[in-house]
């Protein structure tokens, strides 16, 4: 059994009271590999902004969980090592499937897991929530569940239309479950294509603009659960600037459309105090990869194209956590 508190990481209780209460979200950026975790911190450190680390199940085969582990653990004394006194890591499991993820991660040095319930009949979700709720409260470890389904590619789950979460259903799963922050549906999905051309309207000048989120559902959650930190998935901008240069350089990243940074920004105020954060990045790392091999045939350094690659990830997360979420300077 490794403890996060070991590896310097904290979990995600006290960070979220403070966000819901600030009105800012912490940013929430999956990691796959050394150059993300490497721009994530870089960026968190510059800003002073808690931070969450989050791997899912297929990230954390990829980097392997031993090294993982490790990584973090080498995070938080990098983080140092850059100035920043007391930093606020934490290492999440991003849409756990089972008791059995979650609890190796719980038992491998993880701070928060999710357990995503959500495609489960609601009294199957709150039954696999509670389990999990149990025994990471055991090691302080701090639980996210989840209810309402989002469109697109969920948990290898590929669904149509979103399952907004039923607003009337919330005090009842938080309560019975113990969970301690809540993702909720309310218009956002996975990847770089949140919604189809259909589904959109067109500016003056042609491009696309995406419906807006469901407002009127978050409101009616917070009122059912004052104060609770609920949690925004699918929250990725898709900055066209990257998808320009990715297609420029032979990408074929067709309608790729994302969340409007307004519509975070306006999230972020409210009760919503974890926004995730995945295709933004992968798209600035790819971005930058593509551009390199484009523009300079001949290189075969890895660093070469690696380097590029996390310079422009960190500028990413650095935009994410000064202009869109406000948490810059709150983990000082
Ligand atoms: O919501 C899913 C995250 O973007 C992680 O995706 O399962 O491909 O690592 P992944
Ligand atoms: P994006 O695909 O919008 O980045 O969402 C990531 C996410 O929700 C990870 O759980
Ligand atoms: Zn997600």
């Amino acid at each position: 059994m490794v403890s996060y508190k070991d590896l310097g990481l904290v979990n995600t209780k006290e960070m979220f009271a403070k966000a819901v209460k600030g009105g800012y979200a912490i940013p929430a950026f999956n990691v796959n590999n050394m150059e993300q975790l490497q721009a994530i911190v870089q960026a968190a450190s510059e800003t002073k902004s808690p931070v969450i680390v989050q791997a899912s199940k297929g990230a954390r085969q990829y980097a392997n969980p031993i090294l993982l582990r490790y990584m973090l653990q080498g995070a938080v004394e990098y983080a140092k090592s850059l100035g920043w006194e007391k930093p606020q890591i934490v290492l999440h499991l991003d849409h756990g499937d089972t008791f059995e993820t979650c609890k190796d991660c719980i038992d491998s040095g993880f701070s928060s897991v999710m357990i995503d319930g959500s495609h489960l009949p609601y009294e199957e979700n709150i039954a696999l929530t509670k389990k999990v709720v149990e025994y990471a409260h055991q090691f302080g470890v701090t639980v996210e569940g989840e209810l309402g389904v989002l469109a697109g590619v969920e948990d290898e789950v590929v669904a149509e239309h979103h399952t907004y979460t039923r607003p009337e259903e919330v005090v009842d799963f938080a309560t019975r479950t113990g969970c301690d922050s809540l993702a909720i549906s309310i218009g956002t999905s996975h990847g770089a294509n949140k919604f189809t051309p259909e589904q959109c309207t067109r500016d003056e000048n042609g491009h696309l603009v995406p419906p807006p989120l469901r407002f009127d559902i978050l409101e009616a959650i917070e009122k059912e659960l004052p104060g609770f930190p609920i949690v925004l998935h699918g929250a990725s901008s898709v900055p066209q600037e990257e998808v320009a240069t990715i297609n420029k350089y032979g990408g074929a990243l067709k309608d790729a459309i994302g969340i409007p940074e307004e519509q975070l920004r306006r999230a972020a105020k409210s009760a919503v105090c974890k926004i995730n954060i995945d295709s933004d990045s992968r798209l600035a790392l790819t971005a930058a990869v593509r551009e390199v091999f484009a523009t300079k045939p001949a290189e075969f350094d890895p660093r070469k194209y690696l380097g590029p690659a996390r310079d422009n990830m960190k500028k990413l997360y650095k935009h994410k956590i000064e202009a869109v979420l406000g948490s810059a300077g709150k983990a000082e």
